[in-house]
């Protein structure tokens, strides 16, 4: 028997969107011990809003946050707005005792995410932050690979988040999926946005970074505002590149940018270790490619691993459909929210929790420190 878990999700966007398909999916595909009733929606345009709550199945709607965050029949509250709200929202939630599901990054920046971290942790909430590209089974899968010790030794981690839809200097800042530009909104650009989700998974394939050494660009220094109508000065990293090492004694190379011409969601990261090698590509997403040095000279090369085998070999996939098949980016939500509600079940936090990715925040803000500064920066855990 499954127990009613009551949701009150805020945002309809892009991510209000890919959450809302993980709650309507989960149960049918994943043997959990919780069913998400989608109780409420939250945004400020009713019009809108109304249509997504139509659209998704949401009983109920709220305007303001703070009335859903209040409101006794939610159990969850799931934060998909910009990140200048996720901790306002995080604290009065922890505070009214409901479950939290925030978005990437967990915070503006360190010190924010702390305090969030402080707040789930006083209220004893479950937490959780949706770094999902952890959950795409080939990824999942290069986590088993490499704790089963096949790589050995790991001397190089290299990762990269390319798009190119800020060239145009006539994309404004601010508003929907805009407010990625405005500083005020996302606390920072790439680092934030795109790095955040390369380190996430980094730390969690190869250990704790230690200390980095970055540089930023911002390449169109003006934007418009679309809210104010107004050129204002354009406040966030378009590209950032930096170095890392590792507590493991590896070296890291990471590059983001919105201005890589041809590339639209170009997330890659390849593991060098001392028998073996592993790459991933979210273009190719189903694909897991490695190298095995100790492989007979004659076969020796790159396998491409189609990561959809079932019988537990291939994480997640024998929830699916028969094997060869593949499947794609929101199945990452419905892995994660699987994970989550099982571990709710036996009582547990799913990964990552606010916790962990403050860790993350913590590499962001080195990151930016080492930019501004021009020097090697540690981070401060
Ligand atoms: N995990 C991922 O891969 C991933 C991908 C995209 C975005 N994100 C994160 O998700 C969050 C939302 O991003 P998005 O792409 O969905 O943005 P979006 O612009 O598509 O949607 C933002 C939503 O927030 C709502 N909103 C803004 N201010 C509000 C307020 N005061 N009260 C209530 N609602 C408000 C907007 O109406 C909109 O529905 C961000 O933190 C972003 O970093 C994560």
């Amino acid at each position: 028997m499954t127990k009613p878990l009551n949701v009150g999700m805020i945002g309809y966007g892009f991510m209000g969107r890919a959450h809302s398909n993980a709650y309507c999916q989960v149960n049918h595909f994943f043997d959990v011990p919780f069913r998400p009733v989608l109780k409420a929606a939250c945004a400020r345009n009713v019009e809108k809003l109304k249509a997504f709550a139509e659209t998704w199945g949401y009983e109920s709607i709220e305007t303001d946050w703070r009335k859903l965050v209040e409101r006794r029949d939610i159990d969850l509250v799931d934060i998909c707005v910009p990140n200048n709200l996720h901790a306002e929202i995080a604290l009065a939630a922890a505070q009214a005792g409901k479950m939290i599901l925030c978005e990437k990054p967990l915070a503006m920046n360190a010190a924010e995410g702390q305090k969030m971290v402080e707040a789930v942790e006083k209220a004893g909430v479950a937490n959780m932050v949706w770094y999902n590209y952890r959950r795409v089974p080939a990824v999942s899968l290069a986590k088993r690979l490499i704790d089963e010790g096949r790589l050995g030794r790991i001397f190089h981690y290299r990762a990269q988040f390319l798009q190119d839809w800020t060239i145009n200097p006539e994309v404004p800042q601010g508003g929907t999926a805009l407010w990625r530009l405005d500083v005020h909104a996302a606390g920072s650009g790439v680092t934030g946005d795109l790095l955040a989700h390369c380190i996430d998974t980094a730390m969690w394939l190869n250990g704790p970074i230690t200390q980095v050494c970055a540089m930023t660009e911002t390449f169109v220094k003006q934007r418009q505002h679309a809210l104010t109508g107004k050129i204002e000065p354009v406040g966030i990293d378009d590209a950032c590149a930096f170095l890392a090492r590792y507590a493991n004694g590896s070296l890291g190379v990471f590059e983001s940018t919105r201005y890589a011409r041809g590339h639209k969601a170009l997330y890659t990261f390849e593991i060098n270790g001392e028998h073996a090698s592993l790459a991933w590509n979210l273009h190719d997403l189903h694909r897991l490619a490695y190298f095995d040095h100790r492989d007979e000279g004659k076969l020796r090369g790159w396998r491409s691993i189609h990561v959809t085998d079932h019988g537990g070999e291939h994480p997640y996939m024998d929830k699916w459909w028969v094997p060869g098949l593949q499947i794609g980016y929101e199945h990452t939500f419905i892995h994660q929210l699987a994970d989550f509600l099982t571990a709710l079940g036996k009582g547990e936090l799913a990964e990552p929790t606010f916790r962990t990715a403050l860790q993350t925040q913590k590499v962001c803000d080195a990151v930016l420190e080492s930019a501004r500064t021009r020097q090697w920066v540690e981070v401060a855990y």
